[in-house]
């Protein structure tokens, strides 16, 4: 505890307030020297010096006494033919008063004096907004000029007002920095580099697009069936089926059958279609188009194409049949598969493409596991497993 309060203590011996015996001395080398130039009735250079006799009141009157130092120090004071200082009172007379200004300096220390409120620095708000938003977009380029006091620091509180004019410029930039800004869920708010928002072509072109199509999904949604909702593939292929072989309307059919009319318009469409070529899609269209005239059987082999449909997604089963549904609309999901190992000797897992005539298509293989009984293990491990290498 000690050693932390000494420097303290050091700091008081070196520090001291106005000693009245220094002033005395000080005082009298004035008196004999300066006075008879410098008291209340003949104030040469508006300097009064006597009345200071009594207190030199150095805290509130600094400015003259540096002017004092300063005109001792350069020679200026005593003039000329006035009686001059011997060298020992100049330094006593300028210790004097830098020991004082000295003091005064230190007891005011750490004070940065009154804080004006006062608006940014154009850097400032440069830097500020840079530091927010991760961008520079030297906003403040528009401003007025800093520094308008005439002491050559721009952030001189002073003169760092605001007034309508200015308003009116940091409105402006706001709205700028605005133009740059995207709200989006789960980024929030992002500052791009470019101006976003409709004021662009390209923007104006996009939100069209997405506005059609959502215009496009509303009015369709009633038409389609929900997500849990059974497609009925095979009453819209056997409705196609009754209108190739009985020549009854479509929308006749759609009526006697409660099937959506669009619908079974687009089924007919497809089951006659050969573009785009795909295997998938043959898989279905084909063997419809090979289905008999006679209605018995063709209503059981469409059945049999239902199943093949259903099949990949079976839940018994999955992945076990040769067809997956289409997922165009869908986005793309995974689907596990599974399929018996037992008595085999070896097993091809064979991706292919989708035949639809994209480019690009990928399959991800996940993860493969092996069921033993109740027991399931990585593949991968069970392969590592040493009592498993030798099998093939
Ligand atoms: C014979 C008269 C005379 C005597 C003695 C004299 N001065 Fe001066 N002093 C002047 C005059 C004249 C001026 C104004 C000079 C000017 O404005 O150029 C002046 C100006 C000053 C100023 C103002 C300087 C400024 O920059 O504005 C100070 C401070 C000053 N004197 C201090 C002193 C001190 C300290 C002494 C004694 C050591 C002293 N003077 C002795 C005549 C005197």
């Amino acid at each position: 505890m000690r050693c932390v309060a000494l420097p303290f203590v050091f700091l008081a011996i070196f520090v001291l307030p106005v000693d009245a015996a220094d002033w005395k001395n000080t005082e009298s080398l004035f008196a004999a020297k300066c006075y008879e130039c410098h008291n209340a009735d003949k104030m040469k250079g508006d300097v009064d010096l006597k009345k200071f006799a009594t207190d030199p009141n150095v805290a509130k009157e600094f400015e003259i006494w540096t002017k004092v130092k300063d005109s001792i120090e350069n020679g200026d004071m005593p003039p000329r033919k006035a009686k001059q200082l011997t060298t020992e009172e100049k330094a006593g007379i300028i210790g004097w008063v830098n020991a004082e200004l000295d003091y005064l300096a230190q007891s005011q220390s750490g004070d940065p004096g009154p804080v004006t409120m006062r608006r940014l620095t154009n850097v400032e708000y440069d830097h500020t907004i840079r530091d927010l938003t991760g961008q520079s977009y030297d906003l403040a380029d528009e401003f007025q000029t800093d520094g308008g006091g005439g002491e050559g620091f721009t952030n001189t509180g002073d003169v760092l007002f605001m007034s309508p004019a200015a308003m009116d410029k940091y409105l402006n930039a706001a709205r700028k920095l605005a133009d740059n800004a995207t709200i989006m869920p789960g980024t929030g708010i992002v500052f791009h580099p470019q101006r976003i928002g409709l004021r662009g072509k390209e923007q104006l072109k996009a939100q069209a697009q997405q506005g059609l199509y959502v215009w496009y999904q509303q009015k369709s949604a009633p038409h389609l069936p929900k997500d849990d909702e059974p497609m009925r593939e095979a009453e819209y292929m056997l409705a196609c089926w009754k209108h190739k072989h009985g020549q009854t309307p479509l929308d006749q059919l759609a009526k006697e059958m409660k099937l959506s009319v669009h619908f079974l318009n687009n089924w007919w469409n497809l089951v006659n279609s050969t573009e785009p070529p795909s295997r998938y899609l043959d898989l279905t269209r084909v063997a419809w188009r090979e289905l008999p005239a006679d209605e018995k059987t063709a209503l059981e082999r469409i059945k049999g194409i239902e199943v093949q449909l259903h099949s990949w997604n079976n839940p018994k089963h999955p992945g076990s049949g040769v067809q997956r549904q289409q997922q165009d609309s869908d986005g793309i999901r995974p689907y596990s598969m599974q399929t018996s190992v037992k008595d085999k000797g070896q097993i091809y897992l064979c991706i292919g493409d989708t035949g639809d005539g994209n480019k690009g298509d990928i399959a991800l293989v996940t993860y493969i596991e092996v069921s033993i009984g109740k027991k399931k293990e990585n593949y991968f491990h069970w392969r590592a497993a040493p009592k498993n290498q030798a099998k093939p």
